[in-house]
């Protein structure tokens, strides 16, 4: 494993995370998420990713009971969590505590994050989304006081504009508070422009790290949706049919099926491939990687070596091939 700086923060990140979106509560039970932490471990992965909203508390549940299983010892492992969406109508009228990042909500939610992980603090904790009816300097305060009061020990946003991000970083300069460190967007051989062009100028500037999304885009560059949906991928569940036109897009499935050609070329499979890409740039703090099963885990985690591999010539070839068929 390779382990880089996250930003101009002092903790390192390994290269390759694992993050539980959709699988955790809605596709792993406690033994299998046990299983999947200990495979992406075992390769020394040392980010853990969550979020409150994932499957609805049960997510943060379900790791925070591998945690405690596993019994590693804690400054070996970093664990975030998000804030914004709120928790459906469980603890209250969701007129304060839904899509939101009130200071209520935030303070609230963090106690009850740390209660379903059943740990101290959390390494990082997210802006899941922005906020554009709370004032920014009320958010930023909020986060600040979090990282006071030792339940967090590093803040950052996900999917904010450039221009929030900036606004936050100079009100935590103006005021002397814990600035955001970390942008958590998507980066995919898809969906780039986010983090090639608009978050540009963050990087050198404010030391912006990032902890990047949906490499595969959610299984789409592994060319299993190329001829039809699979009976047991992401793309058939019942809660994900929102996303079946985007991972059964016919040009976006021709692509990955000629990144499949360059993959063979390497020796590697198109998933592999795909991940390796997103590593190669040098701004990606980490890659959060995502996984139903076993195999998937040590079949991404082998990306790294096939990163060594993207040759400017294959990465010129990769470019050609998906050209400008991307966000
Ligand atoms: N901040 C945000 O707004 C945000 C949003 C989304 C995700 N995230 C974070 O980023 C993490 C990764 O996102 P993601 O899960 O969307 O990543 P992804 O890599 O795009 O998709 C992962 C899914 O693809 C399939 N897959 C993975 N490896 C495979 C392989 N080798 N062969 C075949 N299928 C494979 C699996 O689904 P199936 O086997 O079920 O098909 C797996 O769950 C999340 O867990 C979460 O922590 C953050």
């Amino acid at each position: 494993m390779e382990y880089r700086r996250l930003g101009r923060a002092g903790i390192k990140v390994s290269a390759l995370s694992f993050g539980s979106w959709i699988t955790y509560g809605n596709q792993l039970d406690e033994k299998a998420s046990i299983e999947l932490m200990s495979a992406a471990r075992d390769h020394g992965v040392n980010f853990f990713d969550n979020a409150e909203v994932y499957a609805a508390g049960q997510s943060e549940l379900l790791m925070g009971a591998a945690l405690k299983k596993l019994n590693w010892d804690r400054l070996t492992y970093l664990v975030s969590t998000k804030f914004y969406w709120g928790l459906p109508n469980k603890f209250g009228d969701g007129i304060n505590e839904r899509n939101t990042l009130n200071r209520k909500y935030l303070m609230q939610a963090i106690d009850n994050s740390l209660k379903r992980l059943q740990l101290d603090y959390v390494d990082l904790v997210y802006c899941h989304r922005p906020d554009p009816h709370t004032p920014l300097e009320e958010t930023v305060f909020a986060m600040h006081d979090m990282i006071a009061r030792g339940k967090a020990l590093y803040w950052g946003t996900s999917e904010w504009s450039a221009a929030d991000i900036m606004g936050a970083w100079q009100i935590a300069d103006k005021h002397h508070l814990h600035k955001p460190v970390v942008e958590q967007p998507e980066y995919n051989l898809f969906h780039r422009k986010r983090v090639e062009q608009e978050y540009a100028r963050l990087y050198d500037e404010l030391g912006t790290g990032t902890t990047i999304w949906s490499p595969l885009a959610s299984g789409l560059l592994t060319g299993k949706y190329a001829k039809g949906i699979p009976a047991d991928s992401r793309g058939s569940l019942k809660n994900m049919a929102w996303m079946q036109e985007k991972l059964t897009d016919a040009a976006r499935n021709t692509i990955v099926v000629k990144l499949g050609d360059v993959a063979k070329d390497l020796g590697c499979t198109t998933a592999q491939l795909a991940i390796a890409w997103c590593t190669k740039n040098p701004r990606i703090s980490t890659v959060i990687t995502g996984a139903s099963r076993v195999t998937q885990v040590s079949e991404n985690m082998k990306a790294l070596d096939v990163a060594v591999k993207l040759t400017p010539e294959v990465m010129a070839r990769i470019q050609a091939v998906v050209g400008d068929h991307h966000d």
